[in-house]
């Protein structure tokens, strides 16, 4: 049958769902936002979350699930032991990633736990492109060094480059040589590059640095959390996988490594989970014995048999090219606006987040007042936004208790998936275009209290006049 508006181009780019459940949002005075602020000493990590208007903190396990989803959790398997909900999820696991054994975990810092405990010996350097906070504590926690070899351009919040996430092959080398492959029980790369301002990895740049581990005998794991997303990058930036799924484009991208690490709380699309995955029976077995120890039976692991069901169709669900289209187009709107009212961000904008460059935006905030702390306070108190410090709070102090000013001060807002919609994001613009007008009103902070790591969740701070 012919359609006479065939040749109509459609330009507008949908949320690829419906609403049949809703939860309400929570509005709040000004005051009230000062107090509460006050009352969680100025860390927005302490907040509770009815005091939060959009909740922008992370994009981690607060995605909405299908109908699809739920539909399976409930008709899970509880059974302690070698559970049907446990072979789907691993059937699931294994299409995509295929890699031989599955490991499943409460989340991914489980997973980077069992890992490091197992490989990791004090004095050994595991390179990544950047690792994320919880990756490398887990690496210090064995006396491990977690180094950063990200690009120069993954540096440069304002340089554009396709793929900022990718590894400065140079340096890997080098470091290989410097350090000594029986010092590296691993070379990392984390997809995409959170920390980094959640830019993608090319998948030249994975073959590469597979070649490289390879070549010194070294095994290469992906830290896999937003692989899905990263595949979409490819798909829409590399030359020669424009006509590729991003289904064969993530397991090409696995195909490379020796194993991985995953949060199923970001493209598991579930809001708890995660799993190991390794090829290497021995290093599997060992780390499967130190799952019984903490985590649990190699058949949960952690989770509970519903949670095994929503990752088994979530992560297919993250990979649906109408959803990744939808997703990375609607982030991408939210930050031309912001880009086109003058805010300066990580350009191009990352894959689950934008990034405001706080130094950049607050120069009368100096580095040891830590801007992008400052930056997040003062988008809650203007609008309840809840937002995420990436910077010097996160990633200043060193292992010897010195401070030192992180690479990149960036204030990060984080998406969940399938939660907020176009009004939400313009909200969000107006907020934030209204704050970075009124700059010069923002305080620096200081530190009253903190934790000896990961000091960020619970740091207690203050304003400084
Ligand atoms: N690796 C990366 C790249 C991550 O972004 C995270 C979590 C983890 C590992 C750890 O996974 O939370 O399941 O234990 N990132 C969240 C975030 C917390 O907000 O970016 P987890």
């Amino acid at each position: 049958m012919s359609n006479p508006y065939a040749d109509f181009q459609i330009k507008t780019i949908i949320e690829p769902f419906r609403v049949r459940s809703v939860e309400p949002i929570r509005f709040t005075t000004p005051e009230e936002r000062a107090c509460a602020l006050a009352e969680a000493g100025y860390n927005p990590f302490l907040l509770r979350a009815d005091q939060v208007t959009i909740d922008l903190l992370t994009d981690s396990g607060t995605g909405a699930m299908s109908s699809r989803q739920w539909a399976a959790m409930i008709a899970s398997d509880e059974s302690y032991a070698g559970a049907s909900s446990f072979f789907r999820f691993e059937a699931a696991v294994k299409d995509i990633t295929g890699f031989k054994h599955v490991i499943p975990t409460h989340q991914g810092r489980a997973a980077e736990r069992i890992l490091s405990s197992a490989a990791v010996r004090p004095g050994d350097v595991i390179p990544n492109n950047t690792h994320f906070d919880t990756t490398r504590a887990n690496i210090e926690f064995c006396q491990g060094e977690a180094r950063d070899l990200v690009i120069a351009e993954g540096h440069q919040p304002m340089t554009l480059h396709p793929f900022k996430g990718n590894i400065d092959l140079e340096r890997l080398r080098d470091t290989i040589v410097r350090v000594g492959r029986e010092h590296i029980p691993f070379v990392m790369i984390t997809v995409t590059n959170n920390s980094g301002g959640g830019q993608p990895v090319s998948m030249a740049n994975i073959r590469a640095v597979s070649e490289i581990a390879h070549e010194n005998g070294i095994p290469f794991i992906i830290d896999a959390c937003r692989f899905a997303e990263n595949s979409w990058f490819i798909k829409t930036r590399e030359e020669g996988y424009g006509d590729k799924t991003t289904l064969g484009i993530a397991r090409e991208m696995f195909s490379y490594a020796d194993g991985c690490t995953m949060s199923a709380k970001k493209d598991g699309m579930a809001n708890i989970g995660g799993f190991l995955a390794l090829n290497d029976d021995e290093l599997a077995l060992h780390c499967r014995n130190l799952l019984i120890l903490t985590e649990g039976f190699p058949t949960y692991g952690g989770m509970a048999g519903y949670d095994m069901e929503a990752i088994a169709l979530g992560l297919y669900e993250a990979l649906d090219e109408d959803y990744l289209r939808y997703r990375i187009r609607s982030i991408a709107y939210a930050a031309e606006r912001l880009a086109a009212a003058g805010i300066p961000l990580v350009q191009p904008p990352g894959g689950h987040a934008i990034y405001i460059d706080a130094r950049a935006m607050l120069p009368h905030i100096p580095d040891c007042q830590y801007p992008g702390w400052s930056l997040s306070n003062a988008l809650y108190l203007a609008g309840g936004i809840r937002t995420v410090e990436i910077g010097s709070v996160m990633f200043g102090r060193q292992p010897d208790g010195s401070e030192r000013p992180a690479p990149l001060d960036l204030v990060r807002m984080a998406f969940p998936r399938r939660v907020y919609m176009q009004s939400h994001v313009d909200y969000l613009d107006e907020i934030i275009a209204s704050v970075y007008q009124q700059r010069e009103k923002v305080r620096g902070h200081r530190i009253l209290w903190q934790a000896p790591f990961l000091r960020h969740f619970t740091v207690r701070m203050e304003p400084v006049d």
